[in-house]
């Protein structure tokens, strides 16, 4: 419900690559590839949003809670770290928390810019947003991240840009796809900008393995939930109860490959092709990448950015990094 008061006005531009044309042209790439693959990018129509907000509350997904808890503990120390009058980019707008909280941190933020696919996502958060954050511009642009985008220009000038990349996201990445997308921050950041990224660090591959294969089994719904949508928006028409979830922690690449796989040997119709699944053929949906903090340090200098801050958890878990271009030789941290 749109909440009263101040009329919300949005400058909401659309990217049109990310309508269905482009998802069913991925798709049947992925499908017809060997071995198959199926686009994440896909997972968060409406449902998938709301399924990925419930894997986030569920107990052995530790990611968001640990995420969060640092932002709330280290918001101050984040704030002066970052700057005041911000213009705040985040790439992907999820369910907002992490956003409001950072918006209370920050001193004098200008404007907020998600960059988000799921249009509904977007709506949603910047109106809960907007409500609460008065003096800052909201300015949503409904497109892929991974694309370069132009940012738009607040009404009142920021001093700098930061970059919100939080939840791992960047984990999702396969290596030369993350170092592309930190050389998009690096140039979309400025000179006097930063990038904030979360990322999950390496740790017990029982915990890591039991955070994707949560036993109410959310994390299940929600990747099949893909196959549902391209039964629904693409006409095909996977049998549901014939695939399964399955999430390992591959330790030699030190990532979670998320797959869907096929319980039999299986024909499925998508638009003119007819898809061909031997039993238990698996389709990769999702890398997550972890990492310790040294390889991360690595990967961010090949991309020409340097990481001036870091903040855990006790357990370190978790790390919220902070990114700024990378100063020469003589840099101060
Ligand atoms: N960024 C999240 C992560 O890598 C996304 C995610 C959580 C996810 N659970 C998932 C992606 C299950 C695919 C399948 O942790």
């Amino acid at each position: 419900m749109k909440p009263p008061g101040r009329p919300l006005h949005f400058e909401y531009r659309t990217d049109a690559d990310t309508n269905g044309g482009g998802m069913a042209a991925d798709v049947r790439r992925g499908l017809q590839s060997d071995p198959k693959r199926l686009p994440s990018k896909y997972f968060y129509d409406a449902r998938g949003s709301d399924l990925f907000e419930q894997i986030c509350a569920q107990p052995e997904y530790y990611l968001t809670r640990v995420e969060l808890g640092i932002l709330r503990r280290h918001g101050p120390d984040l704030a002066r770290a970052i700057g005041e009058r911000a213009m705040l980019v985040e790439y992907g707008s999820g369910s907002g928390v992490k956003t409001r909280l950072l918006l209370e941190a920050l001193i004098d933020p200008v404007a907020y810019v998600p960059v988000e696919i799921s249009a509904s996502a977007l709506k949603q958060s910047v109106e809960q947003l907007a409500a609460r954050f008065d003096q800052v511009q909201m300015l949503p642009l409904c497109a892929d991240f991974n694309t370069r985008v132009a940012l738009p220009t607040p009404r009142r000038e920021p001093r700098s840009v930061l970059i919100f990349f939080p939840g791992s996201t960047l984990g999702n990445f396969e290596q030369t796809e993350a170092l592309q997308l930190l050389r998009v921050m690096h140039d979309e950041m400025g000179a006097q900008g930063a990038a904030l990224i979360g990322i999950d660090l390496k740790k017990d591959p029982a915990v890591l393995e039991a955070a994707y294969n949560d036993a109410a089994g959310v994390t299940a719904a929600f990747t099949l939930n893909l196959l549902s949508r391209l039964n629904r928006e693409l006409g095909a028409d996977f049998d549901l109860s014939q695939f399964v979830h399955r999430a390992r922690y591959n330790a030699q690449a030190g990532r979670i490959e998320t797959h869907i796989v096929s319980r039999v040997d299986q024909q499925v119709r998508l638009q003119q092709a007819r898809i061909e699944f031997a039993a238990c053929e698996k389709m990769l949906v999702e890398y997550s990448c972890k990492y310790s903090l040294p390889e991360f340090d690595a990967m961010a200098s090949r991309a020409g950015l340097q990481v001036t801050r870091t903040w855990t958890d006790d357990d370190q878990r978790f790390a919220l990094l902070l990114l700024r271009r990378g100063a020469g030789p003589a840099s101060t941290a």
